[in-house]
């Protein structure tokens, strides 16, 4: 069945792909970017203007939104960025930023959305978290809050939903190359004694970004629970994120050594 899908994000990595492969499958796509004047011209689908860390843009895109389309049938929540740097280093101000973004925006997209969605009685909204929204890493403790952050909200929402018929899921992708390291913004170390490991930590980093996998199982994932009627709360994914779970979950000290050496080792 052919499907209205918002997909927040769609200018750049993973929500353009996604947004691009349900277009391809003939769905009606509407993506998102807060400069669509920059990608529209090269995009088969719809673009609208839309920063989730602006409230006057998400009031306005909302109104917009629905002069384009009259109803709305799945909500892919995938905008996002990423904070980098460590802890004690990063400014609560850049913190605030990203929780701004990730959470709040998040969130506040979509409440302007949930009033049509409860009028139809149905919907489904996929939220892109992360893995590090289940497990936490060195050098992106505010991204990781972030996302930890969103899946403690949509857990909660997903039973509140439960009554209208709306599904709430959770995508938790493990590294995949997109721009998403390109578009990061980073903190400035100041504090000498992390030198050292800063130097290790964004080596770690650097390896773990060209070594990763293109973005492919993701939009697989996501396809797929635009499709299934019943979807679980959490879909975590990549090469070994089952593992990586299991470890993080009955085996915590296993994991957190092998993290530490990887480091040490960078
Ligand atoms: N790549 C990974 O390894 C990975 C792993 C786990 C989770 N994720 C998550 O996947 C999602 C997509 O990231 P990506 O890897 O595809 O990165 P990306 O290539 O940098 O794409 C990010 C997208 O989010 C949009 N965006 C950023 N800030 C925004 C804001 N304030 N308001 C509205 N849109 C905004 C960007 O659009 P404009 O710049 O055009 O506005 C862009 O389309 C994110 O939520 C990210 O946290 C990525």
């Amino acid at each position: 069945m052919k499907q209205t899908i918002l997909v927040t994000g769609a200018s750049s990595g993973i929500g353009l792909l996604i947004a691009n492969r349900l277009h391809k499958d003939g769905h009606s796509v509407i993506g998102t970017s807060r400069n669509p004047k920059k990608y529209q011209s090269e995009l088969p689908f719809k673009l609208l203007s839309l920063d989730i860390s602006d409230d006057h843009s998400i009031e306005s895109f909302g109104k917009q939104l629905f002069n384009e389309i009259d109803q709305l049938d799945v909500l892919v929540n995938n905008a996002g960025y990423l904070v980098t740097g460590l802890a004690e280093e990063t400014s609560v101000a850049l913190g605030k930023q990203q929780l701004e973004t990730n959470f709040w925006g998040t969130v506040k997209l979509t409440n302007e959305l949930l009033p049509y969605f409860r009028k139809q009685r149905r919907g489904k909204i996929i939220t892109v978290g992360s893995i590090l929204g289940l497990i936490g890493l060195p050098n992106v403790a505010y991204y990781s809050a972030s996302k930890h952050a969103l899946e403690g909200y949509f857990k909660a929402l997903r039973f509140e939903l439960n009554q209208f018929n709306i599904k709430v899921c959770m995508v938790e992708p493990m590294g995949f190359k997109t721009n998403i390291g390109e578009n990061a913004s980073r903190a400035t170390g100041n504090i000498n004694e992390y030198d050292l490991y800063r130097q290790k930590i964004s080596t770690f980093m650097k390896k773990e970004f060209d070594n990763a996998p293109g973005p492919e199982p993701v939009v697989n994932q996501v396809i797929k629970i635009v499709h299934e009627k019943v979807p679980k709360f959490s879909y975590p994914i990549g090469k070994g994120a089952s593992i990586f779970l299991a470890l993080h979950r009955y085996a915590y000290n296993t994991f957190e050594a092998a993290i530490l050496k990887r480091v040490n080792q960078a």
